[in-house]
């Protein structure tokens, strides 16, 4: 009997593959998302040809078009390169609409004719944000519709698209309503496909879901060539904006805007936003050199340590690990004689900063034994160190980088680990030590 090929379906969500057809995937849940032999994605690499030496594929590497901020190129790693397609993700009500919509309006007025798609809003109300914005221009066009072909088809002599959002459109031929996993996809492939035939520089602006992941299928941020998320606290004016993936450049950049009246204003002097100078000289209160990208910025760290009434103390954090809290107070007590066992513990990173990094570890060993101790550590010194369970204070990266940040804004010494290497002529008093019960006689004990 001749073999029948049999139908295989694939979730668009998580990838997996099923026999039948169901209409929610058994592995992950998603609804309407199992589709019959999924083609494959469209990428640059084009069909199978025969292997190459890298040194022989003699390509230049390509001109980047400047998106018209230096906030928003840095991140991208230099401007948009053409036929590149980003993903922007955000919360609703963030202001992507409003980044991109000046992001058009500088570059029609610097690049040349550019595209809007907008699935969403209605011309009226995109004119009437472009007019607040103070980007209305002959060279930035419309086209709001859901139809993602009929938009498609005034992409040629554009330099710049922008496609918000890819749930909101449609594409015909494809099962599911808009925003949808199999029309997501599809939609997605079109806009693809047609900035790199035209060698367009495009962003499809992606919803993101409860989680915080882009809505639609998880291939989608496998088909672009980036995935920008643009965040920030509902409470706080700063957003910050960064690149989660980039074919064209370091995914560390971070780009700081403030929501202002009259749109997003980048913001020159990070370090400022995140030092409150007026808690300086409080008990508790420890300040460090973080470094997001390439920018360097100041952080406080603010710590309380009221006598305990439970039998276990408690440890609570926001900005920095509470895993690292409990881990560092173990360190204090063991190696130090700093006795936090006695003290519910409370440690707050001014400003909403999220602290990682371990060259953060002495700034928050500090704060905590100066908030133990009761006694203020000087409001000039920086702490600069990786803290080991032995209570050894280990070298960070970007060393160079982040004293010359803290001399700039008028601190005065710096703890660093003895072994640093390599700090030049360091641009402040610096203060080596080996040890945290070392740092800490140089400043409390
Ligand atoms: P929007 O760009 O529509 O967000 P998203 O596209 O991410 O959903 O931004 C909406 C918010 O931004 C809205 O709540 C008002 C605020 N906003 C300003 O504060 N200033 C402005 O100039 C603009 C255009 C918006
Ligand atoms: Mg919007």
């Amino acid at each position: 009997m001749a073999k029948t090929e049999t139908a295989r379906y694939f979730c668009s969500a998580c990838g997996a593959s099923s026999a039948s057809w169901a209409g929610r995937c058994p592995s992950c849940g998603e609804w309407g998302s199992l589709e019959k032999n999924v083609p494959a994605a469209a990428s640059a690499a084009g069909p199978c040809k025969a292997p190459q030496s890298v040194k022989a594929t003699d390509v230049l590497p390509p001109e980047r078009i400047s998106s018209g901020s230096e906030e928003f190129d840095r991140v991208l790693g230099g401007g948009w390169i053409p036929g590149g397609v980003f993903l922007l993700g955000g919360q609703p009500g963030i202001g992507k609409s409003t980044l991109l919509l000046q992001t058009c309006g500088r570059m029609a007025g610097n690049a040349g004719p550019v595209l809007y798609i907008s699935g969403e809003e209605s011309s009226a109300q995109i004119a009437l944000r472009a007019r607040r914005l103070g980007v209305l221009s002959e060279q930035l066009h419309l086209v709001c519709a859901n139809d993602m072909a009929g938009a498609l088809e005034s992409l040629p002599g554009k330099k710049f698209l922008v496609v918000d959002s890819v749930q909101a459109m449609r594409a015909d031929g494809e099962g599911g309503w808009p925003g949808s996993p199999a029309q997501v996809r599809a939609v997605a492939q079109m806009c693809i496909t047609a900035a790199k035939e035209h060698s367009v520089p495009a962003v499809l602006v992606g919803h993101i879901t409860k989680e915080g992941r882009i809505a639609g299928p998880m291939l989608l941020e496998h088909m672009v060539d980036g995935v920008l998320t643009f965040s920030g606290e509902d409470y706080s004016p700063y957003r910050m904006l960064r690149a989660g993936k980039n074919r064209f450049g370091s995914t560390e950049e971070l780009g700081v805007f403030e929501m202002t009246e009259t749109g997003l204003v980048p913001v020159g002097d990070v370090s400022g936003l995140y030092w409150n100078k007026a808690a300086e000289t409080v008990p508790g209160v420890a300040m460090t050199v973080a470094v997001e990208g390439s920018l360097p910025l100041i952080a406080e760290i603010q710590s309380l340590a009221s006598a305990t009434t439970f039998p276990y103390p408690k440890r609570t954090g926001r900005g920095v690990d509470v895993n690292k809290i409990q881990l560092f107070s173990a360190v204090l007590d063991k190696r130090c004689g700093i006795g936090c066992g006695l003290f519910d513990i409370y440690v707050n990173v001014a400003g909403g900063l999220l602290l990682r990094e371990p060259a953060a570890d002495l700034a928050l060993c500090a704060a905590l034994a100066s908030a133990v101790r009761d006694v203020p550590l000087s409001g000039k010194c920086v702490f600069l160190g990786e803290v080991g369970l032995a209570g050894e204070v280990r070298p960070v990266v970007r060393l160079s980088r982040r004293l010359q940040e803290a001399a700039r804004l008028g601190f005065k010494q710096a703890i660093i680990s003895a072994r640093e290497e390599g700090a030049g002529k360091p641009p402040l008093e610096v203060v080596r030590v080996s040890t945290l019960e070392d740092a800490l006689k140089a400043v409390i004990l």
